[in-house]
């Protein structure tokens, strides 16, 4: 496996994963690596990547004032272990400084998808996400890209921004993997105190009882309301649960007919913030 940590090198060794017409996937992460991440490698590789490169960086763009960028976990020789078992060829590890050199100008800024949820609660965190992949799909000259399903809102703003810009990727979605108890794999989750962590799953509990009620004909509305009540119960803070159009994140406030629908949440438990989605219907 090997391990780039300049723009030259990257180019060169890319450059050979890719010679006879060999097909490079990436599989963009901010390190701390969990289940969830190597999945997205045998994903990538299911999918027909004749090699699979990762990329640990964690993007300061993304993160705004609120948040705390030195607080994000780092366990590089853990990361690098994890993805040469997993049988990653190519470990792309830039510096802030390679990633955006001085007098750096350039920002990509995707509608759609980026409004509401997230969009709100982190004001510039999806501007930060698209120039980062923007740039590591350039950097990478990948054919494929797998982002999990777990960061659905983030799945759907890059693959407008591909659609949109017509970079040449097919961005792979893979599902959510979970702990054997049903919570979303997270590099959050290991903030959790053992209390938290017991009460997490009521999420997972929580969503699929409201996207039950909501697909069996249960009004929009009371599902949602119900779904806030339990989880506050529970100890949470949400700050949303809510049907969206599943590409659009568009709210909804009745089941439609015409498309795939999701429900999306995030809520606060301690200090930690917990996202998740799954499909209804
Ligand atoms: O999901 C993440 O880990 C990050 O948002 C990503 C896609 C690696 C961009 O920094």
């Amino acid at each position: 496996m090997q391990i780039c940590r300049d723009l030259p090198s990257l180019r060169a060794a890319t450059a050979a994963l890719r010679a006879d017409g060999q097909r490079l996937a990436i599989v963009p992460t901010m390190g701390a690596l969990h289940d969830g991440h190597l999945a997205l490698v045998a994903a990538a590789r299911a999918a027909g990547a004749d090699a699979v490169s990762a990329s640990i960086f964690v993007n300061p763009l993304q993160f705004n004032a609120n948040e705390d960028l030195s607080r994000y976990p780092r366990d590089e020789a853990g990361d690098l272990a994890k993805l040469k078992a997993a049988g990653c060829d190519l470990v792309w590890m830039p510096p802030v400084e390679a990633m955006y050199p001085p007098g750096s100008a350039t920002v990509i800024e995707v509608g759609g998808p980026s409004a509401g949820w997230e969009g709100d609660a982190r004001p510039g965190h999806f501007r930060g996400v698209a120039t980062v992949c923007c740039k590591l799909f350039q950097q990478s000259q990948a054919e494929i890209a797998a982002f999990g399903e777990k960061d659905w809102q983030q799945l759907q703003v890059v693959t407008r921004m591909v659609a949109d810009l017509d970079i040449p990727i097919r961005i792979l979605p893979v599902a959510t993997v979970r702990e054997a108890d049903g919570l979303a794999m997270s590099s959050r989750n290991r903030f959790l105190s053992a209390e938290e962590r017991a009460t997490a799953p009521v999420l997972l509990r929580v969503m699929t009882a409201a996207a039950t009620a909501i697909a069996g004909g249960a009004a929009v509305a009371a599902a949602l309301d119900d779904g806030l009540a339990r989880l506050r119960a529970a100890g949470f803070e949400p700050d949303y649960l809510a049907l969206v159009e599943a590409e659009t994140l568009k709210p909804l406030t009745a089941r439609r007919a015409d498309g795939p629908m999701r429900l999306v949440a995030a809520a606060r438990l301690g200090t930690v913030r917990l996202l998740d989605n799954i499909p209804v219907g």
